[in-house]
């Protein structure tokens, strides 16, 4: 497999600039087509700073949380994954990881979705052309390079998979992830098959006619991932404040090489409506449309207001918006 940097594969690295509101239709065929893309620019760097803060201290609150209880999340056994209560805390600890509810419930006037803007907003919503909701599977997570040379255990290097395998096949979701600190260089970053969507699907396992998924076929990548030998990966250095989009068909793995050291703190925001299949159609025009298409629980993120229409409209030089 040859891994691309974001100079070989120029077709998927857009600037949440001032032109961005054209390119909305070229970023949804991008993500049919391609899988994935990166997003310049696009989260005020300070607030990835103000969050990356939250949630260590959050983790630290935690941790100190299940020691109270007798609990030392550092040997939290893999069978202790999705059980209630503390026993579950402290795996998923051990992981690396942190629930957006965790966060919000130690800083209860924040959540891990405002990283989200408004203006990012426009791009969920004219991508799903439909209502959607925020995703339960969203989370933070510290990943070490190597197993077992962090002293808190952070899991080792993630293997190929599709998002589906874990999160099923009756929701399509989008999946903004957000690393919290530069990575690529020195921290591992994040890296994609470039593939569309309905050929990801197949060596996933996933038979779009008829709906079946053979998760054998899914387990079989994850162990010999040799069946993506010719495909190319799209691996980008990432700088604190740009976004990794992809879907929950998207095949990726953590992109780790010898040079990497560093653990690194990822936030993944996702977002899904209740459709096995791509969303084909359009999305509102973000200026044409003064209705939010999200149904969010108050502490989501804001509805698309005209204000921000306009600013976007503005900056945008006045150019009319894609419908
Ligand atoms: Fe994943």
């Amino acid at each position: 497999m040859s891994v691309l940097v974001t100079q070989e594969a120029p077709d998927q690295e857009f600037f949440f600039d001032k032109g961005i509101l054209a390119r909305f239709p070229e970023m949804k065929v991008c993500l049919a087509e391609r899988g994935s893309f990166v997003l310049r620019d696009a989260i005020d760097s300070e607030k990835i700073y103000q969050y990356r803060e939250l949630v260590e201290k959050t983790h630290h609150i935690y941790v100190g949380r299940c020691a109270d209880k007798g609990i030392d999340y550092r040997t939290a056994p893999s069978d202790w994954q999705g059980r209630e209560g503390w026993e579950g805390i402290a795996h998923a600890l051990r992981l690396g990881q942190i629930n957006p509810g965790w966060l919000t419930h130690c800083f209860p006037d924040n959540s891990i979705y405002h990283l989200v803007s408004e203006d990012l907003l426009l791009f969920v919503a004219y991508f799903f052309g439909a209502p959607y909701r925020k995703s339960q599977s969203t989370h933070t997570r510290w990943l070490s390079p190597d197993q077992g040379t962090h002293r808190e255990r952070f899991d080792h290097p993630v293997e190929w998979h599709v998002d589906a395998q874990h999160h099923g096949t009756a929701e399509f979701t989008i999946n903004l992830w957000v690393p919290l600190q530069d990575c690529g260089l020195t921290r591992p970053g994040l890296q994609a098959a470039i593939l569309p969507i309905a050929r990801a699907q197949a060596l996933a396992g996933f038979n779009s006619g008829t709906g079946a998924f053979e998760i054998n076929e899914a387990l079989r990548l994850n162990g010999d991932p040799s069946v993506l030998d010719g495909v190319p990966a799209f691996a980008p250095a990432m700088r604190a404040g740009d976004i990794f989009v992809m879907t929950h068909w998207t095949l990726h793995a953590t992109y780790a090489v010898p040079k990497m050291t560093e653990r690194r703190l990822s936030a993944e925001l996702r977002f899904s409506y209740p459709s096995s299949i791509f969303p084909e159609a359009l999305g509102p025009s973000p200026c044409g449309n003064r209705q939010s298409s999200c149904d969010q629980e108050p502490d989501g993120p804001s509805t698309t207001s005209p204000q921000h229409c306009d600013r976007l409209r503005a900056q945008d030089g006045g150019s009319t918006a894609p419908d």
